[in-house]
């Protein structure tokens, strides 16, 4: 049984890619953060906040010692902190990078020695964070620049972990879920998380060139 780690799987897309992966015959290790997930036989939850460093090295510590190793590692979890701002508001800007490029890389990091020799890390980013695209996709214009900032350098992390990784063999991949109705996304959003989910676990099962920025199988410009 190949296992896969989500994080985030309190509730949105992260939640519909925990009941995606069980689906499919995996077992799945997710993290939490406010919301402990239902109980599955072939789940087992740890609660984290990627805002804190000594959270991410508690649960890091827990899942190694937990004993799998990991097949896929899904760094889903996020927050959009500046939704409402058309300028950088520095306190925001400085939480969201902490949670959505430095916990995740520090996450991600403390976790590779688990990582099977095929392993597939997937970021969980989003054409918000495209430099090409921002400024041209009107449903973001001039709206959450710290958010922006976030997912463009989460792009960068994997074109430079996919060279590192490269003599392991291990896969990385930034990956747009699309706009999906969740907390996050909104009631008018184009996408339920499940949508969402069954076409990242498609790419995520999938062995696409390491180092991609993806969306629906196409490669998305950075
Ligand atoms: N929805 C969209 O349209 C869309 C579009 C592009 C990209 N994305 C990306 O997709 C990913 C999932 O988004 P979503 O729409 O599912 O958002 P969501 O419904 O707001 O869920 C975010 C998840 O992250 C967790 N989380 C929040 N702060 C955390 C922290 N400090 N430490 C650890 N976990 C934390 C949340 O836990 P709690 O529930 O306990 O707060 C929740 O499980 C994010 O990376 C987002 O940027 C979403």
């Amino acid at each position: 049984m190949k296992t896969v780690l989500v994080t985030g799987v309190d509730k949105g897309i992260g939640h519909a890619l925990m009941e995606t992966f069980l689906a499919e015959g995996y077992f799945v290790i997710g993290t939490f953060f406010s919301d402990r997930p239902k109980i599955h036989e072939h789940f087992k939850d740890f609660a984290l906040d990627l805002g804190k460093p000594e959270s991410i090295a508690s649960c890091t510590m827990a899942i190694t010692n937990f004993g799998k190793n990991i097949d896929i590692l899904i760094n889903n979890a996020g927050i959009l902190a500046d939704e409402e701002e058309t300028q950088i508001v520095v306190e925001k800007l400085r939480k969201t990078l902490e949670v959505n490029l430095i916990g995740a890389i520090d996450f991600t990091q403390r976790l590779l020695p688990l990582l099977s020799e095929d392993a597939h890390i997937v970021n969980i980013s989003s054409t918000a964070g495209s430099l090409e695209l921002v400024g041209k996709v009107s449903h973001f214009m001039g709206h959450y620049p710290a958010y922006k900032i976030s997912k463009a350098a989460l792009n960068m992390y994997t074109r430079t972990l996919a060279l590192e990784l490269k003599d392991r063999g291990i896969i990385v991949s930034s990956v747009h879920p699309g706009w999906t109705k969740t907390d996050m996304g909104g009631e008018e959003a184009e996408l339920t998380p499940t949508q969402a989910a069954k076409d990242l676990y498609r790419l995520a099962v999938s062995k696409p060139e390491s180092g991609g920025f993806w969306f629906a199988g196409e490669r998305l410009p950075w």
